[in-house]
């Protein structure tokens, strides 16, 4: 596992971005998944830069949503569909037929995920994964506790997540308990992963995910075992495990 910290938030975002353009570059048919968040919302911004000055060309490249919640659709301001499309693919030159997504509003549960997975193993597996980390640990909606062989799958958005998440949402009541989430198995299936996480709020949770005990209780601990996982800190985070 490699760490990069950078010197600031210009940096971060960069750095994260050359690595988009790397691998679209080495081959532009890559399978790429975002995360959707607060911490993911600026690397977008660079990548549609980049997009726009002609240095990154999304058009033969395919994106699987990482997460999202049940019961929304993707008009909802709060999905994650909704900020992937609004605030990424519509800015972007990638092909509406390859933009998949979760359906947050599916009533067949078990086929719609055994299928997601099959449509991007069937594909090639993912290329480039790109996490952000929660508070307690998890990726994707993979809370502390899913084990770490879960395929694509429904869960619960315990209660810690529930109130963080709440920020996104104008009215709390809208606040679903449950969500679609790729499993720890199908992110940790990715050929490469990238874990990018600022503010100085997620340092023990960091400390913990990076060089404590691989367990499922902090969910993100299974990225130790990837051979291939950057993680892009900005430089409040430099000081990891430091009192
Ligand atoms: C959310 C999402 C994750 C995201 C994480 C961190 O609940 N399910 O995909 O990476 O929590 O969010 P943020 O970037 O807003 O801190």
């Amino acid at each position: 596992m490699e760490i990069h910290i950078a010197m600031n938030d210009q940096k971060w975002v960069s750095l994260a971005a050359d690595q988009v353009e790397v691998q679209l570059r080495k081959n532009p048919a890559s399978a790429l998944s975002f995360a959707t968040g607060a911490t993911t919302l600026p690397l977008f911004d660079e990548l549609i830069s980049r997009h726009e000055d002609g240095r990154i060309d999304f058009s033969q490249a395919t994106c699987f949503q990482l997460d999202e919640y049940r019961e929304l659709g993707s008009e909802h301001p709060a999905s994650c569909a909704h900020t992937l499309i609004n605030r990424f693919y519509n800015c972007i030159n990638i092909r509406k037929e390859n933009c998949h997504f979760l359906d947050g509003l599916c009533s067949n549960l078990e086929d719609f995920c055994r299928d997601y997975d099959s449509l991007i193993q069937d594909g090639g597996g993912l290329d480039l994964q790109i996490l952000g980390i929660g508070l307690n640990g998890h990726i994707g909606f993979n809370q502390p506790g899913t084990p770490f062989n879960s395929p694509t799958h429904p869960a619960k958005v315990e209660d810690f997540t529930w109130h963080k998440n709440t920020r996104f949402f104008n009215n709390p009541a809208d606040n679903p308990r449950d969500a679609l989430t790729m499993g720890i198995a199908t992110i940790m299936s990715a050929k490469k992963i990238i874990l990018m996480a600022n503010g100085g709020g997620k340092k023990d949770i960091l400390c913990k995910a990076l060089f404590g005990p691989v367990i499922e209780d902090v969910p993100s601990s299974v990225l130790q075992k990837h051979p291939n996982v950057l993680v892009i800190l900005d430089q409040s985070l430099s000081k990891l495990c430091s009192s």
